[in-house]
């Protein structure tokens, strides 16, 4: 039989770069759709962070009379710093990234006082005016266009497993130093009135003060009709029973 070597060793080699030129062609498709793909995340990621910071900074200009425009607030606002950081650190306890989520919400409680768990959940709109001091646990949950001030709490009682933290509804606003403790929710557009200590659930539209707090306006009526300022004294009605008694005691003596 007449074997041409040099002909077959040929036609391997050719065969072999061809397979090559196919699987190079094949890979580089591939790479090419997982770019695009990649590239069509990263828009939809930008574009959804370009959102949360126009809705973000948006929320103080409607809400802060003080503020001036919106460079400032994005440079200079602490509450925005910290919800920014949040969004970051959030995204990393999703992704299941403990370490570097707790990270970023310790770096950013330094820088702005702030200390907002990255498990939280927390709706668009979100104010932190002045912010610091504001404590936001790990299974807390906060609507859209809510307001916190300096001082704010959400968190446990230290009796509660799991879901330990409120819920704030949506347009709920939390004032100064308030501490709201406990599993509930406050509901839709009321009001923690400052230094308050709310232990249970609020309904909507209400005004909750005091520690514990009580609701004491509802829809902007007075709940709670009692006059506060002209109740009965019991001492000046023990006082008259006496003078009373005295008189007539004093009528028998005389006889
Ligand atoms: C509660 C608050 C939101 C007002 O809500 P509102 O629905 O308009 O209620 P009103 O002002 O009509 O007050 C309702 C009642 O609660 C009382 N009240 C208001 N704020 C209170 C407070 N912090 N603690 C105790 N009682 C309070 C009012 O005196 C009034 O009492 P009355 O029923 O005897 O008249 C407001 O007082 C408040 O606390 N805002 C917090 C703002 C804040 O933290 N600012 C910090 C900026 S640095």
């Amino acid at each position: 039989m007449d074997f041409d070597f040099e002909v077959e060793f040929k036609d391997k080699a050719m065969d072999l770069v061809k397979k090559a030129a196919q699987n190079a062609v094949k890979l580089g498709k591939k790479g090419a759709k997982l770019a695009e793909n990649a590239a069509v995340v990263l828009a939809k990621t930008v574009k959804a962070i370009k959102e949360e910071i126009k809705n973000d900074v948006e929320a103080v200009k409607q809400r802060d009379p003080a503020a001036k425009n919106g460079v400032e607030i994005l440079l200079l606002y602490s509450g925005v710093h910290a919800i920014f950081a949040y969004r970051v650190s959030h995204k990393l306890y999703i992704g299941k990234h403990y370490f570097s989520a707790r990270l970023v919400s310790q770096l950013a409680k330094f820088f702005t006082g702030i200390e907002i768990h990255p498990g939280a959940t927390i709706g668009k709109g979100l104010f932190i005016d002045h912010g610091t001091g504001v404590v936001i646990g790990e299974t807390a949950e906060i609507g859209d266009n809510c307001t916190l001030y300096q001082g704010v709490t959400l968190g446990g009682t230290g009796k509660d497993v799991g879901k330990r933290h409120p819920t704030l509804g949506n347009n709920v606003m939390v004032g100064s130093g308030a501490k709201v403790l406990g599993p509930f929710k406050i509901g839709d557009n009321s009001k923690i009135a400052s230094n308050a200590v709310v232990l249970e659930e609020i309904p909507p539209d209400s005004t909750a003060v005091g520690i514990p707090a009580r609701v004491v306006r509802r829809k902007g009526v007075k709940t709670d009709n009692m006059d506060q300022i002209h109740i009965p004294d019991p001492v000046s009605q023990e006082l008259c029973k006496l003078e009373h008694r005295i008189a007539m005691l004093e009528k028998e003596i005389k006889g």
